[in-house]
């Protein structure tokens, strides 16, 4: 733990500087009559999950020199070493207080201390994002698989001399910034998990993983449930909404597949794409294909929550569907006008209300996925790869052992 009471000349020289105000009398209640191991809120409780939804404030200067805050960085340090949480990381909101502050073990330096930094914030990412198992000790119980930034860029105000520092941090500790730092902005991991391993009960993830209880089949090797690919490849299909100023939003989706002859089914966690279509009811789907792999990938990347517009970052275009309250995609040349039948525990199902397709893909006016070029999702690899050739006929092939 490395929290560091301010030089009394420098603390002086804070106070002068004339500052935003301080602590509010229930924040320095909330820290002064709590043990040293605070309560963890939780997502369990609503007036908890209010406080862990609501974005922080940065710490003035003033508040940084009352003595009020080493006593709190201290007991986010107690918290979240204690036996009952025994994490690696804990923010500000996971004890009430809704202020940019953060405790991280950084396991990159000797000794593997927890270090507290205030009036944080990632300021830069390098390489592409990775999957990883996540848990937190607000969202008791679970734990799913997150993408984050293996080489970051952390930046924050040094306690000792009030300035800005800025800090490369890599591995898994820039991993627990990254999870702590969403915290701040009232974001929890279940927002950004991977469908099909959201919300694992960890429970049961431990009981999964022991594979000792798994018998195998010889010539074969067992992965357990935890890594399988339960449908591979999977489709790559861009989902595609207005938001509540008619900017349009779009995101991609693997864990997708046909739910009715004209319906689709969709498994998503909880992003912009989804608040958007409970406003309107309607979405359009598009395939991914081989001249917008980076386009595409990016709408999987990044929230609109976090950019104004996906769409126009990339240069791309929409047209308003005529027939369902979503926008059309230019770039995409297959598209699906669906409306909402139903969005519940992570399910969305959409009924589709119109393909459209353009010319450029049509061969004698039916689609043709030769043009299309779709791209499929390998989770094998954790890559796009393009599909092949057409190598039998459908409810054909088989008749060589009907006859
Ligand atoms: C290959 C890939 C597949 C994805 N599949 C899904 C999915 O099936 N369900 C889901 O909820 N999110 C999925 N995502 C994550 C979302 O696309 C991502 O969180 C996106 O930023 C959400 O955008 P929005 O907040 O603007 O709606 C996937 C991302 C990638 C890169």
């Amino acid at each position: 733990m490395k929290t560091r009471l301010l030089p009394i000349m420098l603390l002086s020289l804070m106070l002068a500087g004339g500052c935003a105000e301080g602590w509010t009398s229930e924040e320095r209640a909330l820290i002064e009559n709590q043990p040293a191991v605070m309560r963890v809120l939780t997502v369990e409780d609503d007036a908890d999950l209010k406080v862990l939804r609501t974005p922080c404030r940065d710490l003035s200067m003033r508040e940084l020199a009352d003595p009020l805050y080493a006593s709190l960085a201290a007991k986010l340090v107690a918290t979240v070493t204690s036996p009952e949480q025994d994490g690696v990381g804990i923010a500000g909101p996971q004890v009430g207080l809704s202020r940019n502050v953060i405790a991280v073990q950084r396991f990159d330096k000797e000794g593997e201390p927890f270090e507290v930094y205030p009036n944080i914030r990632i300021v830069a990412t390098r390489g592409e994002p990775e999957p990883g198992q996540e848990g937190c000790l607000s969202v008791p119980g679970r734990r799913g698989e997150v993408l984050r930034w293996h080489d970051i860029d952390i930046c924050y105000t040094s306690t000792e001399t009030g300035q800005e520092v800025t800090e490369r941090v890599e591995g898994f500790t820039a991993v627990i910034f990254q999870h702590e730092t969403d915290h701040l902005k009232g974001i929890l991991y279940t927002d950004k998990t991977l469908a099909g391993s959201q919300d694992t009960k960890s429970q049961n993830t431990q009981e999964m993983n022991t594979n000792e209880s798994l018998k195998e089949v010889v010539g074969r090797t067992n992965f357990g449930p935890n890594h399988a690919l339960v449908t591979t490849p999977q489709p790559c299909v861009m989902i595609a909404t207005w938001d509540k100023d008619h900017t349009p939003d779009v995101m991609m989706a693997a864990w997708a597949g046909q739910y009715d002859s004209n319906e689709i089914v969709i498994s998503l966690s909880k992003h912009k794409t989804t608040a958007n279509l409970e406003q309107t009811g309607a979405f359009t789907v598009s395939f991914a294909d081989i001249h917008t792999v980076a386009e595409s990938d990016y709408f999987g990347l990044v929230s609109g929550n976090d950019v104004p517009d996906k769409v126009a970052k990339v240069g791309f275009t929409v047209t308003p569907s005529p027939n369902v309250d979503a926008p059309i995609i230019n770039e995409y040349p297959l598209t699906l006008e669906c409306k909402v039948v139903s969005w519940e525990d992570g399910i969305l199902v959409g009924k589709v209300v119109n393909m459209s397709a353009a010319e450029r893909i049509l061969t004698d006016g039916k689609v043709d996925l030769a043009k299309l070029q779709p791209i499929v999702f390998d989770a094998a690899s954790m890559s796009y790869r393009a599909i092949g050739e057409i190598v039998g006929k459908a409810w054909g092939a088989g008749k060589v052992f009907t006859e």
